[in-house]
């Protein structure tokens, strides 16, 4: 598994996959990279330490994700996230989170604010449809309006090509992205074991007539594979 990467597209910024004590809610029927977790102190810290201490600081932004919520992380390795950000001369910090973390969310952007980071947080939105969000992929977010997303979240993750979904559907999830969050980054479903099946002929109707218009919008990432930003 690759853990260090560079963006060089759109954003540039150092990303590292880290992991952590494991998803709290991991139930989205979509997704089974939660499996990737170590609860062991000692064990996440040295994979973490090693990951961490490849950062250079060259874009002065640091995306770190964690397969789970960054709050996930164990202590140890959460203070060497912010002392490699402090060392590195990183400026802007992007982390993932779930939405049941928003009072973390609020005390986290405090924190970095004092210690002059700008902290951008990406949130697994997937889908502007609240219903098709909680009740076909088993998000656990509620129903937040947009305003309350807004809150908490600077850039939103999209999902894309998970049966049930339309092409409408997927084009207005984006526009909306677009016009109320920082950074949309849509990604295409990949079906792996045990989670929900994809709707292969909906993904290829995406890349066809969809993927060209929004491919170059500066604040729009699309990752096709889900390796695409070089982790995974
Ligand atoms: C793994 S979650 C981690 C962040 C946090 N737990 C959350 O849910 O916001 C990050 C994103 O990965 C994407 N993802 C999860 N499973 C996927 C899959 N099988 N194929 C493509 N993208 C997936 C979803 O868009 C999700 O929001
Ligand atoms: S998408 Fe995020 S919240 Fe949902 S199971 Fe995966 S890691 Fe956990």
């Amino acid at each position: 598994m690759e853990r260090y990467s560079k963006i060089l597209d759109k954003d540039k910024r150092e990303i590292v996959l880290l992991i952590g004590n494991g998803c709290k809610w991991s139930k989205c029927k979509f997704c089974n990279y939660h499996l990737d977790r170590n609860n062991v102190e000692e064990e996440q810290f040295k994979i973490n330490n090693e990951i961490l201490n490849k950062v250079t600081g060259e874009f002065q932004v640091l995306e770190a994700i964690n397969s789970g919520s960054i709050f996930e992380l164990n202590k140890r390795s959460f203070g060497k996230l912010l002392e490699v950000c402090i060392k590195k001369n990183v400026k802007r910090l992007i982390i993932e989170s779930h939405y049941m973390y928003k009072k973390q969310i609020e005390e986290l952007r405090n924190k970095c604010k004092e210690l002059n980071i700008q902290l951008q947080v990406k949130g697994g939105v997937e889908t502007f449809n609240a219903d098709f969000r909680e009740k076909v992929l088993n998000k656990g977010f509620g129903y937040p309006t947009i305003e309350e997303l807004k809150k908490v979240f600077d850039v939103v993750n999209l999902l894309v090509g998970v049966q049930g979904q339309t092409i409408e559907q997927i084009e207005n999830d984006i526009n909306i992205g677009i016009q109320n969050f920082d950074r949309v980054c849509v990604n295409v479903y990949k079906e792996m074991d045990d989670i929900m099946p994809a709707d292969e002929e909906l993904k290829s109707r995406f890349i066809k007539e969809i993927y060209s218009k929004y491919k170059d919008y500066e604040n729009v990432d699309i990752l096709i594979e889900n390796t695409d930003f070089g982790v995974g």
